[in-house]
Parts: structure tokens; C-alpha cells; sequence
């Protein structure tokens, strides 16, 4: 027979966790989001062997641990992400981006990427693949990948993807090509992986000192955000650009009216924001 169902968040508990995640990560949660709180947090709480998301409220409450705190972001954090998720933005790098890189690098042969909210790496190494496919095999190129989720950053270092996950957006034949079947896995092979390195890093933080970069994508993640929270890290990205670097976000979002500092161009029908 099926047990009670267990109590839902009382309202207390439910304004403390939207706080908590907001305070720890920006991420505004609604009011009306109790079956998110539910889905993601009902692991967490059998995992500790208590028996509510209540009960995990008030040990948090009680022992104020770091780690207990930081499990219950990261378990609130959308880590949704596919290999070349919006494939008009890759076809503007291949088509406008890399042409021009080639020369105006063609000494140097150095390309600096990051892909801010990197989530479990689809991004960096979709990025990885497409500059071997377009012979920069040889260049020095450095892809950082960052996210506040340790658990993802762990997996985006391994490089290792799921049947499931190489079925969404990566085409058959790049499949084939730079990946290797083991197992029930497919692991990413070594030219693109080395490519790219990951951290663990709260988009709120100073991350000037992070670049300069060529380009960034911060794509999926200011959605999350308040305006003052997206205003800030809009900000800190423009500074962590070259000027005439590119920034790309997701198709949701927009940099206009907040972060001003930026052009808009339009390579091939997708918005893109040049640094000035
Ligand atoms: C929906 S995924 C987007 C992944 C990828 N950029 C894409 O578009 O496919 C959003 C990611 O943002 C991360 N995130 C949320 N809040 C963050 C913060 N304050 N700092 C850094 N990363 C954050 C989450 O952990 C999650 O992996």
C-alpha cells in the first residue's frame, strides 16, 4: 500500500528556499513553483533520510551547513543543455566568426572562448568539434566552461555522454567521428576534449580577470535572473571581452536596454552582441 503522501512546503518553508536559492545564486523562483521545490528537493531529502522538504528547512535552518545549503541551489539549478542547441549561432561562427578569426590570428593562431553556465559541457564541446571540423586542430585554442553546479562540472570533465544525450543535436556523422562507443557510453575523443577545461564558478562574481575572450555564450541562464542580477553579469561579460568580441545568448534573452556597451549585428539571421 502506498504511504501518506508526505506534507507539502509550508509557506514559511517556501519564502525560506526561494531566499536561500536567490541569496546563493540569483536564481528567482515564484511563488507558484511548488512542484519544482518538490521534484528536485524530494531526492535530496531521502538521500539525508529525513522525512520532508519541512524537515530539510528547518536542519538548514538549525545547522546553517555550507554543503547541506549549496545541495539544495544546485538541486534547484535547470541543467537542460544539447550539442549545438540553436545551430544558426554555430553556423554564424563557422560561416562569419572563424573566417575572420583566421585573419586577423593567423600568426598567433589563438582562440579564447567561454561558455559561461556550461551546464554538463554539450556547449564547450559542440564548440570543440565544430573548430576541428573547420581545420583549427593546430590553433591554441582554450574553451573554460563554467557553471555554478559542481555535479555538472564534474561531468562536463569527464566528457562522457549518455546514448540519450548524443541523440539530441549532434549530427550522426560528428558522432562517428570524434566520439568513441564504450559501453552503454560515448566518450568524447581526446582533440576536442583537451579543448576545453571546466570550473566551478557563480556567473555573479567578478569574472573579469576570467578573460579576454574572443567570445562568450551565456545562452539559458539569464532567464533566471532578476534585471539587476542579469545587469551585472551583462556587465562583467562586456568587460571580459575583446572589443569586437561576440556575445551569444539564448533565444529568450536579450542584453538590449540593460547592457548597453554592446552592438547588435545580425550574422545570418541570429542576434549577436559585438563588444564595443
Ligand atoms: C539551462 S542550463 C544552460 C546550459 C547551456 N548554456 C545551454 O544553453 O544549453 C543553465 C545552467 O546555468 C547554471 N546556473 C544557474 N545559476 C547560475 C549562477 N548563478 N552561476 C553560474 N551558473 C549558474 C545552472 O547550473 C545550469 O547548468
Amino acid at each position: 500500500m502506498a504511504g501518506a503522501a508526505p506534507p507539502r512546503i509550508n509557506v514559511e518553508n517556501y519564502r525560506f528556499l526561494q531566499q536561500h536559492v536567490y541569496a546563493n545564486s540569483g536564481i528567482v523562483l515564484e511563488t507558484d513553483k511548488h512542484y519544482l521545490f518538490e521534484s528536485r528537493l524530494t531526492p535530496l531529502v531521502r538521500q539525508m533520510n529525513l522525512g520532508s522538504i519541512n524537515d530539510l528547512c528547518a536542519l538548514l535552518r538549525a545547522t546553517r551547513d555550507g554543503e547541506m545549503g549549496r545541495k539544495v541551489v544546485e538541486a534547484m539549478t535547470t541543467n537542460e543543455t544539447y550539442f549545438f542547441r540553436d545551430p544558426a549561432q554555430y553556423e554564424a561562427i563557422r560561416k562569419v566568426f572563424l573566417p575572420r578569426l583566421k585573419q586577423e590570428r593567423a600568426d598567433t593562431k589563438r582562440l579564447r572562448v567561454w561558455s559561461a553556465a556550461a551546464s554538463s559541457g554539450q556547449e564547450a564541446y559542440s564548440l570543440a568539434i565544430l573548430l576541428l571540423e573547420e581545420g583549427l586542430g593546430d590553433w591554441n585554442v582554450q574553451i573554460l566552461g563554467t557553471d555554478y553546479s559542481s555535479g555538472m562540472v564534474e561531468r562536463a570533465r569527464q566528457a562522457k555522454f549518455q546514448q540519450i544525450e548524443v541523440n539530441r543535436g549532434l549530427p550522426a556523422a560528428l558522432l562517428i567521428k570524434h566520439f568513441r562507443r564504450t559501453g552503454m557510453e560515448w566518450h568524447l575523443c581526446e582533440d576536442a576534449r583537451r579543448m576545453a577545461r571546466f570550473e566551478t564558478m557563480d556567473l555573479r562574481s567578478s569574472m573579469r580577470a576570467l578573460g579576454p575572450f574572443d567570445l562568450v555564450f551565456c545562452r539559458n541562464v539569464l532567464i533566471y535572473f532578476d534585471r539587476e542580477t542579469k545587469a551585472k553579469i551583462l556587465k562583467e561579460i562586456h568587460g571580459a571581452l575583446y572589443r569586437g568580441g561576440w556575445l551569444l545568448l539564448g533565444g529568450a534573452e536579450t542584453a538590449f536596454g540593460i547592457e548597453e556597451r554592446f552592438d547588435r549585428d545580425n550574422p545570418g539571421n541570429v542576434t549577436v552582441y559585438v563588444a564595443r
